[in-house]
């Protein structure tokens, strides 16, 4: 998968790709970032990419000429793929929106800075936009590489354990059961007995059942959209009649 980001702070992203499992999918050809800075494409002395806001108020606005010529002429014009402003505004990025971009064979990401963008981008140049929560950053690059970084982790083979990402919470729908490594017992704290057991079958019935009773504490939300089946529901109306 190739990802194109475009932004006025390139220097920020190649801390974070090249320290971390992305580094290493890219050197395995997994996945390949090219990081575009958008100031490139200013054609004025001062290399300008912000204005004042028509009609007043504070704050400077991203312009759009040099916006549209970085997307285009890297994607072309209409661009080759699809093209995601990180905005406070967009749909909220999860899991599910995390699978079904990593399906994408190219995906172009544009982070934007001061208050805002001129809104032709948003209406003539980009196709998605996307938020990384309720709240605001001063800029789209750390969104950017939460996009990257959840993403990326779904490609075939970038993970060790080819099924690393299946148990995620989220991925399942369910929060993830608790893990333990070694020492058996830390400041007289002790790894619980089954999972030293070596019955598979018990233990993977405990971890469902610590999934669903970490969902029902954390995140009802997530328990009332999850179809469980009639083991489980037996399991979370015990848990609820003790919780009583
Ligand atoms: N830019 C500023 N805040 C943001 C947010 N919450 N999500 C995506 N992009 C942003």
């Amino acid at each position: 998968m190739r990802f194109d980001v475009f932004t006025l702070l390139p220097e920020t992203f190649s801390p974070y790709l090249q320290a971390s499992i992305l580094q290493k999918a890219a050197g395995r050809g997994l996945v390949d970032f090219h990081i575009h800075n958008i100031r490139d494409y200013t054609h004025d002395r001062h290399h300008t990419t912000d204005d004042m806001p028509y009609g007043g108020g504070g704050g400077m606005v991203m312009k759009p000429e040099p916006v549209f010529e970085a997307v285009e002429s890297v994607l072309g014009a209409p661009p080759a793929c699809p093209v995601i402003l990180l905005t406070p505004q967009g749909r909220v990025f999860n899991q599910k929106i995390a699978g079904e971009l990593a399906q994408l064979p190219r995906l172009a990401l544009l982070s934007g800075r001061y208050e805002g963008v001129d809104e032709r981008i948003r209406e003539h140049l980009v196709t998605d936009e996307i938020s990384i929560g309720d709240y605001v950053l001063t800029g789209g690059e750390l969104p950017a590489l939460i996009l990257i970084d959840a993403i990326t982790r779904l490609l075939p083979g970038v993970l060790g354990d080819p099924t690393g990402a299946e148990d995620d919470s989220h991925a399942s729908g369910l929060l993830e059961y608790p893990h333990y490594t070694r020492p058996p017992e830390f400041r007289s704290w002790k790894v619980p007995d089954v999972l030293l057991s070596g019955d598979h079958g018990k233990i993977a019935r405990w971890r469902r059942e610590q999934s669903l009773r970490r969902t029902l504490a954390k995140r009802p939300d997530m328990l009332e959209a999850f179809e469980l089946t009639k083991e489980d529901q037996k399991f979370v109306d015990a848990v609820k009649k003790e919780e009583r």
